[in-house]
C-alpha cells in the first residue's frame, strides 16, 4: 500500500508573515496524517522559520533544490547536510523550472539525487516533457531518459527512499492540467520502467502528479491507480485549496 503524498512547492513566493499565516491555517484545518503525508517546500531563507512552525505537527519540511556537491567554494549554493541540519526531510530535484530556466541537465539532477540521499534526505525526482515532446509522441522517451540517468547513477534500490513526481511542463502554472487518463498513462509507464529493473520497487515507489492540480481536479487525478498524490504549486499557497487537495486523498 503506497501512502499518498501531498506536497506544496511554494516556489519564490511569500514573506515570513504570509508563511506563518499559511501554516497556521493549514494546522487549523487538521491535516490528517492518515490520509496522506503533507509536505511544504518553502524558499531556502524561510526553511528554519517554517521548520519551527511545523515541528511536531503532521506537516513535514522540504527544500526546493540542493547542491550536488557536499561542501566547498560554491557561492550561492546550499548543501544536503545544511538542509538536514535545519530540519528538512525532503528535497525536490530536477524541477522543470530548474532544468529549463537554470539549465540543469539529467546528469546534474542525478548527482543531486545522490547528494540528497547521502545525507538521508528523501529526494523527489521531477520528470516531465515539453509540449513539443508530447505533440511529437516523445513523452515516454523523455521521461524514460530523465528517470534512467538517476537509476543508472544511484541504482534502482535508491528508490527505497526516493519519490518520483511526473510534471508535464505544459501543465505547470498554465492552468492546463493533464487529464486523469494522460497522467495515469505516464505514471503506469514510469512504474513499469522501474519494475523492469526491480518488480518490487516498481510496485512500492510513489509517483506524484504535478501541474495545475487544484481542489476541483485533485480527486479525479488521485483516483487513478498509479497516481500517489500530488506536487502542488500555485494552489499550495492557499490553505483552503491545499487542505481540500489533501482531503481528496481520502476519496481514492
Ligand atoms: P502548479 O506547479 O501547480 O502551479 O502548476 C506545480 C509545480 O511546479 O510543482
Amino acid at each position: 500500500m503506497r501512502r499518498p503524498i501531498v506536497a506544496g512547492n511554494w516556489k519564490m513566493h511569500g514573506t515570513r508573515a504570509d508563511n506563518a499565516r499559511l501554516i497556521e491555517a493549514l494546522l487549523a484545518g487538521h491535516p490528517d496524517r492518515a490520509l496522506a503525508e503533507c509536505l511544504v517546500f518553502p524558499p531556502f531563507v524561510y526553511l528554519q522559520d517554517v521548520g519551527r512552525l511545523v515541528r511536531d505537527t503532521p506537516i513535514e519540511l522540504g527544500a526546493q533544490n540542493v547542491c550536488a556537491e557536499a561542501r566547498g567554494a560554491f557561492t550561492g549554493e546550499v548543501s544536503a547536510s545544511m538542509l538536514q541540519d535545519v530540519g528538512c526531510r525532503y528535497v525536490l530535484v530536477g524541477h522543470s523550472e530548474r532544468r529549463w530556466i537554470y539549465h540543469e541537465d539529467d546528469q546534474l539532477v542525478a548527482r543531486k539525487f545522490a547528494a540528497a540521499q547521502a545525507k538521508s534526505l528523501v529526494p523527489i525526482l521531477c520528470v516531465g516533457e515539453h509540449l513539443w515532446d508530447r505533440e511529437n509522441g516523445r513523452t515516454e522517451e523523455v521521461v524514460a531518459r530523465q528517470l534512467d540517468v538517476v537509476l543508472e547513477l544511484c541504482g534502482v534500490g535508491a528508490l527505497e527512499s526516493g519519490v518520483i513526481a511526473y510534471e508535464p511542463m505544459w501543465a505547470i502554472g498554465t492552468g492546463r492540467t493533464a487529464t486523469p487518463e494522460q497522467a495515469q498513462a505516464v505514471h503506469a509507464f514510469i512504474r513499469e520502467r522501474i519494475a523492469k529493473r526491480d518488480a518490487k520497487m516498481g510496485e512500492s515507489t510513489r509517483v506524484l502528479y504535478g501541474g495545475s492540480v487544484k481542489a476541483s481536479n485533485a480527486a479525479e487525478l488521485f483516483a487513478q491507480p498509479d497516481v500517489d498524490g500530488g506536487l502542488i504549486g500555485g494552489a499550495s499557497l492557499n490553505a483552503e485549496e491545499f487542505l481540500a487537495i489533501l482531503a481528496a486523498c481520502g476519496l481514492r
